[in-house]
């Protein structure tokens, strides 16, 4: 059988990407989300300031950029979802592929929910509903949240109801299919983010005391660099914010033309990425400083919420119902909270819908029903209870900074360590590319990168083991934290067992490549 004839490859084919361009702006799409918005601005302001900008920077570039382009070689030469894609590498990555299908599920249940109160929130705005004191309306009429950490299956009405309809939309647009749904829904909602969200920075830096907040942001604090966290969350920070190693880069790559420049359109994405990122700290610091009013900024920033949800849904609200037509700020702040975090959305979810289609034989519509309506109904029925946000924290930690990293070390050790595929992939990537990559790259990869990143995963493991996480009981931490983990394995072991449709492996990676070619 050829590459053409079978399912995996069929479906590919009539889904394409338009073009580079339908490409780029997918993948901006994105690497754009709440990472940005929400969490950047709290994370450089916590770790170091200005000074963050040298972790960030050099985990950007020996991490980031490298991995970033080793997603894009995987989907692009193999020409499938995440599973797909390492079974045609060597039949024993296939778990890896499916571990990180699996991440993406848990990533999907609470990211929709973030969606969710970011769209009553935008609808609040009008009326600044959250009246006097946004802390007691964001937590206790609003998410209607028990004092202490727990679960309950009591539902919240005002939670589910939005969340339903971001589920619905969501599954819409990956039923259409690639071309048609996804790549529609990021030409139609990046520009309108970036529209949103110039328009809110530069009313946030005129803002009285903005000056405040952007020197609190930008002034260095160097000890911190001297920390292990500071590094570890720079390297986090990254991770979440590119989309890279846990399948998004490998999906999106692999609806790409055959000829399809790889390197210079990932350059292109990761720094809109970082732009986006240091323009969401700008704009949050500035507002930040108009609220602490005068105040010593240190002081005011340790009795307020300046990172997380407390950022977006409790201090942002004071703000507005301070400003003179704060309502119109508001609708653009959660506007773009909305759109910037229901285009990565979609692409996590198709990490899951594209993964089916090629297992299991689905189009595009019968995989994202199918998928989509499953983890839409675990969160709801998780997620849109009075305690999804205690919930929300702990699957948050566990995805993004063990099952993530965990699976960025897997990806290094099976292709470079194991199969030593440096060669070969530098070859696909230069071949088609207009910048080149080689020994840098490879030795980034095969010897910085899983150091680094290994010292980081022991570094927070072992810190949860000794200390617990955040305050959350222990049978929590083991069933929503550790229990994830251990069912992205489990997960993943199963879904490699099922029979493929057709012979994965009858498949010749193009360019062809040689070995001795390049000697
Ligand atoms: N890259 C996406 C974000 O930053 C997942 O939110």
């Amino acid at each position: 059988m050829t590459q053409d004839m079978n399912p995996a490859a069929a479906t590919r084919k009539s889904q394409l990407w338009s073009g580079q361009f339908g490409f780029i702006i997918a993948a901006i799409g994105s690497a754009v989300g709440l990472g940005n918005i929400w969490r950047f601005p709290g994370v450089a302001y916590s770790n170091g300031g200005g000074a963050f900008m040298i972790p960030y920077l050099f985990a950007l570039i020996t991490a980031g950029i490298p991995i970033l382009f080793l997603d894009y070689v995987i989907g692009h030469r193999y020409q499938g979802s995440a599973p797909l894609a390492f079974r045609r590498i060597k039949s024993w990555l296939e778990p890896l592929g499916w571990f990180q299908v699996m991440i993406c599920f848990f990533i999907a249940l609470y990211y929709a929910v973030i969606l969710a109160w970011a769209a009553s929130f935008f609808v609040f705005s009008f009326s600044t509903a959250w009246g006097a004191d946004p802390t007691d309306f964001f937590y206790n009429s609003f998410l209607q949240m028990p004092e202490t950490p727990t679960v309950s299956i009591q539902p919240v009405p005002g939670v589910m109801i939005p969340l339903i309809i971001i589920w619905v939309v969501s599954i819409a647009v990956l039923a259409l299919g690639v071309t048609k749904g996804v790549e529609k829904a990021n030409i139609i909602f990046l520009p309108l983010l970036v529209v949103a969200f110039l328009i809110l920075v530069v009313r946030a830096i005129f803002l009285p005391g903005a000056l405040d907040g952007l020197n609190a942001l930008f002034t260095p604090d160097f000890d911190a660099l001297l920390k292990p966290e500071v590094w570890i969350s720079a390297y986090s920070q990254i991770f979440f914010s590119l989309s890279i190693a846990f399948g998004i880069m490998i999906t999106y790559a692999s609806y790409r033309k055959r000829k399809a420049n790889q390197t210079a359109p990932g350059l292109v994405v990761a720094f809109a990425n970082s732009s986006f990122e240091l323009l969401a700290g700008i704009g949050v610091f500035s507002v930040l400083g108009f609220m602490a009013a005068g105040q010593p900024f240190a002081e005011f920033s340790a009795n307020s919420k300046i990172t997380g949800p407390g950022l977006s849904f409790i201090t942002f609200p004071k703000v507005i119902s301070e400003m003179p037509g704060g309502w119109f700020f508001g609708a653009l702040f959660f506007g773009s909270l909305l759109m910037a975090g229901f285009t990565s959305m979609i692409s996590i979810t198709q990490v899951v819908s594209s993964a089916f289609q090629d297992k299991f034989k689905m189009k595009p519509a019968k995989a994202s029903i199918t998928t989509g309506s499953v983890i839409a109904v675990i969160s709801i029925v998780l997620f849109g209870t009075t305690t999804g946000m205690y919930v929300l924290d702990i699957v948050d930690n566990w995805a993004n900074n063990i099952g993530i990293v965990l699976s960025a070390i897997l990806m290094i050790l099976g292709c470079f360590w194991v199969l030593r595929k440096q060669g070969e992939f530098a070859y696909h990537l230069s071949s088609l590319s207009t910048f080149k990559v080689g020994r840098i790259w490879s030795l980034l990869l095969t010897w910085l990168a899983p150091l680094l990143l290994g010292y980081m995963l022991v570094q927070v493991s072992v810190g949860i083991l000794t200390n617990g996480y955040d305050g959350y009981p222990d049978w929590m931490v083991n069933v929503f934290g550790w229990g994830q983990t251990l069912v992205c394995v489990v997960g993943a072991l199963v879904f490699t067992k099922l029979k493929w449709p057709f012979k994965p492996d009858d498949f010749q990676p193009w360019p062809v490549y040689v070995k001795e070619e390049l000697r």
